[in-house]
């Protein structure tokens, strides 16, 4: 699991598959959710397969959620806002 190395004066609450969690103020949803253990944030469309955070930078796609139920999010590139509701992007069996 991440572990945070900076302090945190302020935090924000959110929610990750319904459970709620607590991260530091202006953390991208990417950093919240690999600080509170959550490494699976989407099923890859091809084989299904478990995906989570890669390069941080905005540029694999590997961190797709959904936010606030809007799909496609990517997870590195958004800062985290207090109430946010946020799931795991899947898709159906088929991969669509
Ligand atoms: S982790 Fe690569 S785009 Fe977000």
């Amino acid at each position: 699991m991440a572990k945070r190395i900076d302090g945190v004066s302020e935090t924000v609450s959110f929610s990750f598959e319904g459970q709620t969690l607590e991260t530091a103020k202006g953390d991208s949803v990417a950093a919240a959710l690999a600080v509170t253990g959550h490494r699976h944030l989407r099923n890859s469309v091809v084989s299904a397969e478990p995906r989570g955070i890669y390069c941080m930078m905005g540029t694999c796609f590997d961190c797709l959620v959904e936010v606030n139920g809007v799909p496609n999010v990517q997870a590195c590139r958004t800062t985290v806002q207090d109430g946010m509701v946020i799931c795991r992007q899947s898709y159906g069996e088929s991969g669509q």
